[in-house]
């Protein structure tokens, strides 16, 4: 049986890295048929619009996708596509498990999950200037929207995900104490939902900065964190830093109607071109996406054969101290594909 899932290979390092993962999954036997569409500046310099037509219907019939990292304009230009694309399937939930593989890790066998919403919060995107005599940008504001409806699924998601992936605490992330109405309703709508859950998942609440703390001095103490959109961003960056870095940070935007799978990294435009981006974190997102198709055999035959590759240590990336090209790393996950077919 095969899954015609759409792919987007991205600006930058995404379409090596896409190329790279693409092999690895063939040569582990994933059921995907790939329908390939552009977005971003890929799109543009084509002549078409940063997110077509022709993709949104692309990922709408076929409701899974693996993405690419896609540029966005700072400053001006065209909005955030990955943004237009959470907010056009409603992909509210966001997905992103830190887990060591790295050998010689700072945290050995840390294995936490951060759920961020994903559509609320400052990233609605609702902004604006106001003009004062003659400075037309005297002022900026922009608006942390925050709904019961929003925090209530979004808690809900975490609690229903620790449960089916064995998870024992969820811990709610907030700063209510001085956004008393935005980051208060959220922490309210959390407890009530957690109430719920009582005697099955343990809760627990924490202040934002002090979580970054703690998650530096005993990241041990968390298993799955929940929080908004902007803390859940910042958050699962310092995680996946403590993990080794973005070559292994995966994420999955998860909605009712449509998924979409992605590294946590952007198209590092230093290093484009020179086929030696790491394709391990895309990787690991096609794992979380085999996951979500109930193909997570193949997964973790895939991660398997990726941990040993990092512990060989023989052929890395030069982001992890090594000279191979993403080619050569991705081949060298293949031979350890066959390797564990071997053993059985
Ligand atoms: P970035 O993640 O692209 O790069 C940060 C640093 O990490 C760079 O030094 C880069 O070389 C390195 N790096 C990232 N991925 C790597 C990999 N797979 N292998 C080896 N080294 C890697 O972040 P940056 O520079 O802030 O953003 C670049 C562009 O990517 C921007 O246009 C940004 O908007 C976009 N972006 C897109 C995302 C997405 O599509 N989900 C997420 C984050 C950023
Ligand atoms: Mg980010």
């Amino acid at each position: 049986m095969t899954i015609t899932a759409t792919l987007i290979p991205g600006d930058g390092i995404g379409p090596g890295i896409s190329a790279a993962t693409v092999r690895v999954l063939e040569a582990a036997g994933a059921p995907f048929e790939w329908d390939t569409q552009v977005a971003g500046v890929a799109a543009t310099e084509r002549g078409l619009d940063p997110l077509p037509a022709a993709t949104l219907e692309s990922i709408e019939s076929h409701r899974v996708a693996l993405k690419g990292p896609l540029t966005t304009p700072i400053g001006s230009g065209f909005r955030s596509i990955n943004v237009a694309l959470r907010k056009h399937f409603d992909l509210y939930a966001n997905v992103r498990p830190a887990r060591t593989i790295l050998p010689a890790a700072r945290y050995p066998g840390l294995d936490l999950v951060i759920v961020r919403e994903n559509t609320e919060g400052l990233y609605a995107g609702i902004e604006h200037f106001i003009g004062m005599e003659k400075d037309p940008k005297a002022v900026a504001e922009s608006v942390m929207l925050i709904t019961r409806y929003g925090s209530d699924r979004i808690v809900r998601f975490a609690f229903e995900y620790a449960l089916q992936h064995g998870r024992e605490r969820v811990t709610l992330v907030h700063k209510a104490n001085i956004l008393k109405c935005t980051q208060g309703l959220f922490l309210e709508v959390g407890r009530h939902v957690a109430e719920e859950y009582a005697g099955r998942i343990a809760f627990d609440e924490r202040i934002v900065d002090a979580t970054a703390m703690q998650l530096v001095l005993d990241p041990y103490g968390f298993d799955l964190i929940v929080t908004e959109n902007m803390f859940g961003d910042i958050l699962s960056d310092l995680v996946a830093g403590l993990v080794g870095g973005l070559g292994f940070a995966p994420g999955a935007n998860l909605g009712t109607d449509a998924a979409i799978f992605e590294a946590v990294h952007g198209s590092a435009p230093d290093i484009a071109g020179l086929g030696i981006a790491n394709p391990a974190s895309l990787l690991l997102a096609a794992c979380l996406m085999l996951d979500h198709v109930d193909e997570g055999a193949c997964a973790d035959r895939i991660r398997r054969a990726l941990s040993s590759t990092l512990e060989d240590g023989s052929v890395l990336t030069p982001d992890l101290g090594g000279d191979a090209t993403t080619e050569q790393f991705a081949s060298a996950v293949i031979d350890r594909l066959s390797d564990d077919a071997a053993q059985g």
